[in-house]
C-alpha cells in the first residue's frame, strides 16, 4: 500500500498512477479545501483525462483522507510529492518536506520497513545531506526507514499520459531493500527503471529542467538579436531551424523558440534552486546565471514592446493569463510579471481573457487589477492594442481577423496572420526601426 503526501499535479497523478496499477493508495494533503474537493470527484485544477481516472478510482483504490495515521499504519510506501517553491536566496524551500516527513515519523506505531520516497524536486545532496540525517535524529524508528529519491518529469497538461508513458524511472537509492522494493512497486509499468545514488536522482531532474530553460532563454536572446538586426521573420526562422533531420522530429524543438520567458511552476524555481545550490558549493554556474537574467529581463522587453507609441490611458488587450496553452496554472506566469510592469509603468487599463485561468489569476494576483472579457472576441474589440501572453489556440482566429495592433509575444501566428505582406521589401520598409515582425501591425497602424 502506497501514501501520498501532497495531492497536486504531481501527487494526484501519482497517487492515481498507483491506483491504477492496483495499489491501494491514500492521499493526504495539508489544504483542507483541496482534499475536501478531490475526496468529492472534482479535479483541482485543468489536468486533461484525470477526472475520469479520479472518478474511476475514487473509494475503489484511492482513498482521500485526513488521518496521515491510519493512510501510514498500513502503507510501506511513503511518497513525497509536495511543493518545494522559492526559500531564501532562490534556494529550495523544503518546509513542506520535512513537515510532512515529520507527520510520517510520528504516525509510526510499529515496527514494519518502509520506504520514504521524495517525488518533489530537491536540489543535489538534499537526500544524503538533510533527509537522512534528519530521520537518523529520530530515534530507533529510523531502523526501519529506507529514504529514495524518485524525480518526476511529467508535464502539465499531459500529467495523465506523461505518467503511463514515462520514458524513463530513475530510483535514487542508498540501501538495497528500498531499491528492490520500488522495482517491485514499478515493475508493472514495463518502463525502463534507472537505478542510481539519490543524488544522482536528484541531479538528473535538475538537468533535465535548466536545459529546458536555458533553450528558452537561448531561444529569446536570438530574438532579441533579430529584432535588432532587423527584417526577420523569427518565428520563420525558429520554424525552417526546427527542420533540421539532427533533430529527429523530436518535442523539444516546443523548447527552442523564442516567448515571453519561461514560467510556471518549475523552470523559474529550479533554475534558480540549482543556481544556488551550485554556489553553496562554491561554483558558479555562469551560463545559468545568465539564463535566469535572460529570462527576467524578457518580461521588460515584452512590456516595453506592448506600450511603445501609446498613450497611457490606452486599453490593453491581454490574450492569455495561465503560464501555457491548456493550462489553468498560473504559478510564476510571466503574464503576471509583463501585467505588473505595465501598471508600475502607469498603463492601467487593462481588459484580459483567458480560456481557463481568469479565476485562478484574480485569486493569486490580487494586487494586479486586470478587467476580466468574456472572450478573445471582446478584448480585439475592446482594446487599443493586443499583447497575446499566452499561445492558446483558440487565440488565433480572432487575433487574425483583428484589425488592431497585435504584439504576438508568443510568436503563435504567421506573417500572414499577422496581416504582413509577402512583398519582403515592403515590409522591410515598415519594420525598420520598429523592432521585427512582431511589430508589423502596429507600425502598419500607427505609422
Ligand atoms: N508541476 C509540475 O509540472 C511538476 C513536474 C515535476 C516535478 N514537480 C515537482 O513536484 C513537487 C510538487 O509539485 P506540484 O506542481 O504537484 O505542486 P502543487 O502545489 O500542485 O501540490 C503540492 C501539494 O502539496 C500539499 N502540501 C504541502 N505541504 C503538505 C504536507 N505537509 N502534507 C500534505 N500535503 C502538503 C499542498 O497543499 C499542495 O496541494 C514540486 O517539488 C515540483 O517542483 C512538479
Amino acid at each position: 500500500m502506497v501514501t501520498v503526501f501532497g495531492l497536486g499535479f504531481v501527487g494526484l497523478t501519482t497517487a492515481l498512477g498507483f491506483a491504477h496499477l492496483g495499489y491501494q493508495v491514500y492521499g493526504v494533503d495539508a489544504n483542507p479545501e483541496r482534499s475536501r474537493q478531490i475526496a468529492g470527484g472534482e479535479l483541482p485544477f485543468l489536468e486533461p483525462g484525470m477526472d475520469t481516472v479520479l472518478r474511476e478510482q475514487l473509494g475503489n483504490r484511492f482513498f482521500v483522507t485526513d488521518d496521515p495515521k491510519e493512510a501510514i499504519s498500513q502503507s510501506e510506501y511513503i511518497f513525497y510529492c509536495v511543493g518545494t517553491p522559492y526559500g531564501a536566496d532562490g534556494a529550495a524551500d523544503l518546509s513542506y518536506l520535512f513537515q510532512a516527513i515529520d507527520t510520517t515519523i510520528s504516525s509510526i506505531e510499529d515496527d514494519k520497513f518502509r520506504v520514504l520516497v521524495t517525488k518533489s524536486t530537491i536540489p543535489p545532496g538534499t537526500t544524503a545531506e538533510q533527509i537522512a540525517p534528519y530521520v537518523q535524529k529520530k530515534g530507533d524508528v529510523s531502523r526501519q526507514l529506507g529514504i529514495a529519491n524518485n524525480p518526476e518529469f511529467l508535464r502539465e497538461g499531459k500529467c495523465w499520459e506523461d505518467f503511463l508513458h514515462a520514458d524513463r524511472i530513475v530510483l535514487g537509492c542508498s540501501d538495497p531493500v528500498s531499491e528492490e522494493m520500488l522495482k517491485k512497486l514499478y515493475a508493472p509499468m514495463g518502463i525502463p527503471m534507472f537505478c542510481v545514488s539519490p543524488a544522482t536522482g536528484e541531479f538528473i531532474k535538475y538537468l533535465s529542467n535548466t536545459l529546458l530553460a536555458t533553450l528558452i532563454s537561448y531561444s529569446n536572446e536570438m530574438a532579441e538579436a533579430a529584432d535588432a538586426f532587423g527584417d526577420i521573420d523569427i518565428a520563420k526562422a525558429f520554424r525552417i531551424l526546427h527542420m533540421d533531420q539532427r533533430w529527429g522530429g523530436c518535442n523539444m524543438t516546443s523548447y527552442v523558440y523564442p516567448g515571453c520567458g519561461y514560467g510556471g511552476y518549475c523552470l523559474p524555481k529550479d533554475t534558480c534552486a540549482l543556481h544556488a545550490q551550485a554556489a553553496d558549493k562554491g561554483y558558479e554556474p555562469k551560463i545559468l546565471g545568465q539564463v535566469i537574467s535572460v529570462n527576467a529581463k524578457r518580461f521588460s522587453v515584452m512590456a516595453e514592446k506592448i506600450t511603445t507609441g501609446l498613450r497611457k490611458d490606452s486599453i490593453i488587450g491581454i490574450l492569455g493569463l495561465s503560464f501555457k496553452p491548456d493550462s489553468d496554472d498560473v504559478r510564476d506566469t510571466p503574464a503576471a510579471r509583463i501585467i505588473s510592469l505595465l501598471q508600475e509603468w502607469g498603463y492601467t487599463s487593462l481588459l484580459a481573457y483567458d480560456p481557463a485561468a481568469m479565476e485562478g489569476f484574480a485569486k493569486q494576483y490580487p494586487h494586479l487589477e486586470v478587467r476580466m472579457a468574456e472572450s478573445a472576441g471582446e478584448v480585439c474589440r475592446e482594446a487599443e492594442v493586443i499583447a497575446i501572453l499566452t499561445a492558446w489556440e483558440e487565440f488565433r482566429e480572432p487575433a487574425a481577423a483583428c484589425t488592431k495592433p497585435i504584439l504576438d509575444c508568443r510568436y503563435m501566428l504567421t506573417a500572414e496572420e499577422l496581416g504582413r505582406p509577402e512583398t519582403e521589401g515592403k515590409g522591410m520598409e515598415l519594420q525598420a526601426n520598429t523592432g521585427g515582425r512582431l511589430e508589423w501591425k502596429r507600425s502598419n497602424l500607427l505609422g
